[in-house]
């Protein structure tokens, strides 16, 4: 299966298996917006208890925080989303469909890299071992034109970017003659700017006045209660705030299921140091937060850095951890030194003090921040996409199984009775019973055993626990490894501690 197929398959998978639903969809959708089922919210509410946990429990200095979706709206405009959270915009006039212009210009670059990347590979194959990759890259007319063009085209786009040079955006895509996928033409607008911010109203009057944000971020929320929290808490610097919750973006290019989209979640982390110490403690989170990555056991390269070559007005330095999702590496998290940016601009539009006074130095100052943000759809996309696998068993059939992470799994254990009869589902609800006071687990009776343990392998469910005969005579059970399906024979009553172990997030938290 390529990847475009295994792509198709989660997302189809995610549908039937009740982790995702298209949200309103007996209205026929709402385009980038989604709604999480049974198991895809136990996924979800897993992966953020792996972050709260990571952050806020093991790190004595990091406290959490659940701010307020709306706020006032002058935090915007100070953070700098009201006059610079645009994306550049073009319409081609006979598709009637809109794109960003800048994500149509790298796609035409990358699309020419993989030209030079073909050319090499066809090379490779031609000469063998005397193949002299450098050399090839460096010589061959072919590549060199290609390359000459994307250098040229990079500088071109990096500058009109910097610049907002919307005109010369739109040259661009007309210099590379770009056509719509849709309609194959190059009939295309002006370039605009588009803000990302959603807009609602609070109150009975529809004033300007009185107009809001739906907010873009989480983070402003934590900026603009540093000092609530540093005086309730008695935090001393360096020390961080840690928030998760709903943020919304009016995205112009919606695509790629819950990759982008309108309606998300974020996990951020505030960490608030003394100014000159930031580059330091920006490398250390870097590192720690790869390493939360790398806990759940996937192949290590999945992931990679990728350094931001343009940094924003307010960062000093800031990186991607990038994940390979089935369509490429693309962001998960970002990692950003903000220096006192925000705090900075907050208290000039506020006219109150974001100070704070260092007992070592006997001085105050406005503290530098490094933050951690990250995106809880896209974890669930990553772990979606990595652990759904068609197997191919010895007899022939096949299998869908999903090797999610055990502590993360949505049903930790499935209790299931061989049948429906001589008093087994009791004995199978008397197991349950106690299973399910650690961990969300199933009890189910309905079809074959055999049945059964596909639906569970389905959802992900690490063991499934088994109910026969012999255990009404000696109190023994079958338990099922979901992702080597051996079964082994133990006794009732240690059930209970050997599933607990093996699912249990202490274990994950131990290796970090
Ligand atoms: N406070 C910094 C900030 O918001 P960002 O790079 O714009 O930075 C952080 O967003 C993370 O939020 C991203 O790495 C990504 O995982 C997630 N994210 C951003 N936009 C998203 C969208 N439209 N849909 C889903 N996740 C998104």
């Amino acid at each position: 299966m390529n990847n475009e197929e295994h792509f198709k398959n989660v997302i189809s998978h995610s549908k039937e298996y009740g982790f995702i639903f298209p949200s309103s969809e007996i209205y026929d959708g709402l385009s980038a917006v989604y709604d999480y089922g049974t198991y895809g919210v136990e996924l979800k509410n897993n992966i953020r208890n792996y972050w709260w946990k990571a952050m806020v429990q093991l790190n004595e200095n990091i406290v959490g925080l659940d701010s307020a979706i709306f706020m006032h709206p002058t935090i915007w405009k100070a953070s700098g989303h009201v006059d610079a959270f645009n994306d550049p915009l073009i319409d081609n006039k006979d598709s009637k469909k809109r794109y960003r212009a800048d994500v149509l210009i790298e796609e035409y670059l990358a699309k020419q890299a993989d030209k030079i990347e073909k050319e090499v590979e066809k090379a490779k194959k031609r000469f063998g071992e005397k193949f002299d990759e450098p050399l090839y890259r460096s010589t061959n007319p072919r590549i060199t034109e290609i390359q000459t063009t994307i250098n040229n085209v990079y500088s071109r786009f990096k500058k009109g970017m910097e610049e907002s040079d919307l005109a010369d955006l739109r040259q661009i895509i007309v210099d590379c003659e770009i056509v719509c996928p849709i309609s194959g033409t190059k009939n295309w607008t002006d370039v605009r700017q588009f803000n990302l911010m959603f807009s609602t109203s609070m109150g009975a009057m529809e004033e300007s006045s009185n107009q809001l944000y739906l907010r873009p971020e989480t983070a402003q929320g934590i900026f603009v209660n540093f000092l609530n929290v540093q005086k309730t808490t008695r935090m001393k610097i360096p020390f961080g705030i840690a928030q998760t919750g709903k943020a919304f973006r009016n995205e112009i290019v919606a695509r790629q299921f819950i990759f982008r989209m309108r309606e998300f979640e974020q996990m951020e982390m505030q960490f608030f140091v003394q100014p000159g110490t930031e580059i330091e403690w920006y490398e250390s989170w870097k590192k720690k937060r790869l390493a939360w990555h790398h806990n759940l056991g996937f192949p290590q390269t999945k992931y990679r850095f990728k350094d931001h070559t343009k940094l924003a007005h307010y960062a000093n330095a800031a990186a991607d951890i990038e994940f390979e999702f089935p369509f490429g590496f693309k962001e998960i998290e970002g990692i950003h030194s903000r220096t006192d940016f925000d705090l900075k601009s907050h208290e000039k539009f506020s006219g109150k003090k974001l100070q704070y006074f260092d007992p070592e130095l006997n001085s105050s100052y406005v503290p530098y921040v490094v933050e951690t943000s990250i995106g809880l759809d896209r974890m669930v996309l990553a772990i979606l996409s990595q652990s759904l696998t068609k197997e191919t068993l010895e007899d022939g059939t096949t299998r869908d199984v999903m090797n999610i992470p055990h502590f993360l799994a949505p049903v930790k254990a499935a209790v299931l009775p061989l049948m429906k009869k001589d008093g087994l589902p009791e004995k199978a609800l008397e197991l349950f019973n106690k299973l399910k006071l650690h961990s969300f687990c199933q009890y189910d009776e309905k079809d074959s055993i055999g049945k059964r343990y596909r639906r569970q392998d389905a959802i992900g469910t690490p063991y499934a626990i088994t109910i026969d005969h012999q255990t009404l005579e000696d109190n023994t059970v079958t338990i099922r490894d979901r992702d080597t399906m051996k079964q082994e024979r133990i006794n009732m009553d240690e059930v209970e501690s050997i599933v607990m172990k093996k699912v249990d997030i202490t274990e994950a938290l131990k290796r970090l």
